[in-house]
């Protein structure tokens, strides 16, 4: 592409070839503000999708770190979950000239436009860790096996509950809970936890008791903890009376504190009322010191650093005229095409390994536990 570029630039004359240049992702002399300074690489666009959960910030950050020691400028922007102001936010992002586009889409249905627009100012996008839906403008996705991350969770639940190993039977009572409907991630965590999950529900050793078992049924928008709270505690008022409830299943940290609330509201963590199993995701402070606490039960844990890591390394690939790496290029078709991608593995964390795997690596500092 650079040598194509770069001869029709010659005919265009002088002020073409230093757009070109800088458009290739490299330094044009004296030229657009993205090539002073050290940026040898133009600036790269990181669109966040909110700064209320830790992990985006670490995101954020990692990422920019990553881009910068590369030689690249960076712009991160975080779209407070509302999907209108992240549109808006990438189109200044193009606006301004970034060479390529890192995204976490708070709606991954809202982009057709916006990407339509980077598509024709010849800017890649790497869809950061949720898939961009419905766009062929989508180059490269990163991510983890989302679909393995639901299964750890469900797992972690019949095996708790003894239902794996056959010591029990139940039946036990449990609720379902997922992440955002409009979050591709959704799908793939509940599914894999339902792949666990459903076999015991058919011999009704599991019973959802509120009797919401379909997905519609169950989502959670923008993955609110206070909007968790208030629906736990619609069912254990409603479905509830005498009976308890066993496990939870939850797709996130921050909602998983907000089920926990509503559970210590109703006398739940007492001792005559022992708390349920309760699932998560991200391995979020909060989370972790309420593992060690005996409340939370699990999480799991996606060393978001080597997401950084991927989704830099892609962007620098396409900028050098090279091919990412991917691991796989069958799973994520966004209803336009299958993008090429590259999945992390997810880790389960509960209290017998959380020193081993998220403070021993680092992800967390012993001291912010305390
Ligand atoms: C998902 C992500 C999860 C969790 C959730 C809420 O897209 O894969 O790890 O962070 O968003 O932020």
């Amino acid at each position: 592409m650079r040598n194509r570029r770069a001869a029709l630039a010659a005919i265009a004359g002088a002020a073409s070839l230093a757009l070109t240049l800088s458009a290739c992702g490299q330094n044009s002399e004296g030229g657009s503000k993205e090539s002073e300074g050290d940026a040898k690489g133009g600036t790269i666009g990181i669109a966040m999708p909110t700064k209320s959960s830790e992990r985006w910030i670490a995101d954020g950050n990692n990422v920019k770190k990553d881009l910068e020691s590369k030689g690249y400028k960076t712009q991160l922007v975080y779209g407070e979950d509302d999907p209108d102001q992240q549109v808006s936010q990438i189109e200044n992002l193009i606006t301004q000239g970034v060479k390529a586009l890192i995204v976490a889409a708070i709606d991954n249905k809202s982009m057709n436009n916006v990407l339509q627009q980077a598509k024709d100012a010849n800017i890649p996008v790497i869809s950061y860790d949720r898939l961009i839906l419905g766009t062929p403008n989508v180059d490269y996705y990163a991510s983890f096996d989302n679909e393995k991350v639901g299964e750890l969770q469900g797992t972690y639940i019949v095996e708790k509950l003894g239902l794996k190993d056959g010591s029990k039977k139940g039946p036990f009572n449990i609720e379902l809970f997922a992440g955002s409907n409009d979050d591709n991630n959704t799908r793939y965590f509940f599914q894999g936890a339902m792949n666990v999950l459903q076999p015991y529900i058919d011999k009704k050793q599991l019973v959802v008791r509120s009797g919401q078992t379909k997905l519609n049924q169950v989502t959670t928008l923008r993955w609110d903890g206070g909007t968790a709270q208030k629906r736990m505690d619609d069912i254990l008022t409603s479905a509830y009376k005498r009976e308890r409830v066993d496990a939870v299943l939850s797709p996130y940290d921050g909602i998983s504190i907000g089920i926990l609330s509503a559970l210590k509201s109703d006398d739940y963590g007492s001792k005559s009322k022992p708390l349920p199993i309760v699932t998560g995701q991200d391995a979020e402070v909060a989370s972790v010191k309420s593992i060690i606490a005996d409340q939370q039960s699990m999480t799991v844990y996606k060393d978001t650093r080597e997401l950084a890591k991927v989704a830099s390394n892609m962007v620098d690939a396409l900028l050098n005229d090279k091919k990412p790496e991917v691991n796989d290029t069958k799973t994520y078709d966004n209803g336009s095409k299958v993008v090429p991608a590259y999945l992390l593995e997810p880790v389960a964390v509960d209290k017998s390994n959380y020193q081993k795997t998220v403070v021993d690596s680092g992800y967390i500092k012993e001291s912010d536990l305390k």
